[in-house]
């Protein structure tokens, strides 16, 4: 059940994947995101939660600021103790789905943020760590 708590989600159905979605989206304009920013993240959070959901049952997503000094930004930390990810690697590819499905959510969300990670083990759950930062590198421009 999700309530007030705007830095914690747990997550179990499609509508705690909205609630995951939103909550990204309203830290993300706090933070003044760029619109295109802030949609990236927005779904990259939905993807993973949507995994959650679908392929371990339930978990848990939180959200936290940080900042390297230049930019803000956020990190997303999302964890389950489902069956895990026995090969990563293939699990990351474009069109790899053990479920039958697009298999695009993984390498989208991937795309989508500055620094993606993720960790599993066969039957010890996924943890994945996603940082968005709110506007494009200074450096780049
Ligand atoms: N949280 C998770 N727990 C277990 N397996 C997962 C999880 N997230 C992704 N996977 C595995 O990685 C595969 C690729 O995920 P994804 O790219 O989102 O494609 P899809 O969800 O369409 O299958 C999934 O089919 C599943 O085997
Ligand atoms: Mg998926």
């Amino acid at each position: 059940m999700n309530t007030g708590d705007k830095s914690y989600v747990f997550v179990s159905d499609a509508s705690d994947v909205g609630w995951a979605r939103r909550t990204a989206l309203e830290l993300a304009s706090a933070l003044h995101f760029t619109p295109a920013r802030a949609g990236a993240l927005a779904t990259a959070v939905t993807e993973i939660a949507r995994n959650i959901v679908v392929h371990a049952g339930r978990g848990t997503l939180s959200f936290a600021p940080v900042t390297d000094g230049m930019r803000e930004g956020i990190v997303t930390v999302a964890r389950d103790e489902g069956p895990g990810i026995a090969d990563i690697a293939r699990a990351m590819q474009d069109g790899f789905s053990t479920a039958g499905s697009l298999g695009l959510g993984l390498s989208g969300a991937k795309r989508l943020v500055d620094e993606f990670a993720i960790e599993s083990a066969p039957g010890a759950g996924v943890t994945i760590t996603m940082t968005q930062w709110a506007k494009n590198d200074p450096r780049d421009e």
